[in-house]
């Protein structure tokens, strides 16, 4: 499950724009909200500094951003939601195009829906676990940040993801795929790779 090569394919502002591939290459999409380490996750996953762009401040991805890895299979970059500061068109292309991302791309295999584990659980993020869920788009949720859990040790941050995990079995029969990560450690890499090509392999 190595990434030997990455190569940026293209950035899309509307699902339609998004890359056709004749070969149908499957591809995962990274989401969840603004700031969560959408973008430093691609970057870990890969091993560059800055494939995918990064920043402090929310509301750095706006775009679709196709990333071929291994010329076989894309990670994709998403535009984070539920940025309270972000200007009104912003928060109106979320829904527009990336539900419209996630509701047409034929070759998504899985989306990996991030959650920041350094904070208690967002309601947001069960509205769009839930949203997914209804859509039938298959997803794994990934525990970001977990390095910030590991340095506080103990109690408040590891309740954060006890709090999330509970919330998870309650709601779900059969609850989905979970993994922890950081992108500063780079704790949970080799499992979301493993997770990954094995999904592709269907
Ligand atoms: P948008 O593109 O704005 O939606 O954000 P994003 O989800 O792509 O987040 P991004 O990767 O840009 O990271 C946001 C901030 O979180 C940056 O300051 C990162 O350095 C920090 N960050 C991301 N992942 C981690 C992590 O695993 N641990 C720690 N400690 N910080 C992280
Ligand atoms: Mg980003």
């Amino acid at each position: 499950a190595k990434v030997k090569s990455v190569e940026f394919v293209k950035s899309s502002a509307k699902a339609k724009d998004c890359p056709r591939d004749p070969l149908r290459r499957p591809e995962f999409a990274v989401l969840g909200r603004s700031n969560v380490g959408k973008s430093s996750l691609i970057n870990s996953l890969v091993r560059k500094k800055d494939v995918a762009l990064t920043s402090k401040k929310p509301g750095k991805t706006q775009l679709i951003n196709h990333f071929l890895i291994n010329k076989s299979w894309y990670l994709v970059d998403l535009p984070g939601y539920g940025f309270a500061h972000a200007p009104r068109s912003a928060k109106t292309d979320w829904s527009a195009f990336t539900k419209g991302y996630f509701l047409n791309r034929d070759s998504l295999v899985s989306a990996l829906l991030l959650i920041d584990s350094s904070v208690p659980p967002q309601q947001i993020d069960l509205d769009c676990a839930n949203w997914l869920g209804r859509n039938n788009i298959g997803f794994t949720f990934v525990f970001t940040k977990c390095d910030k859990v590991r340095a506080t040790k103990g109690r408040r941050s590891d309740d954060n993801l006890k709090k999330f995990q509970d919330l998870i079995s309650n709601h779900y029969q059969e609850p989905p795929p979970w993994i922890m990560t950081s992108s500063v450690t780079g704790l949970g890499r080799d499992d979301l790779l493993l997770h990954m090509s094995q999904l592709r392999n269907y």
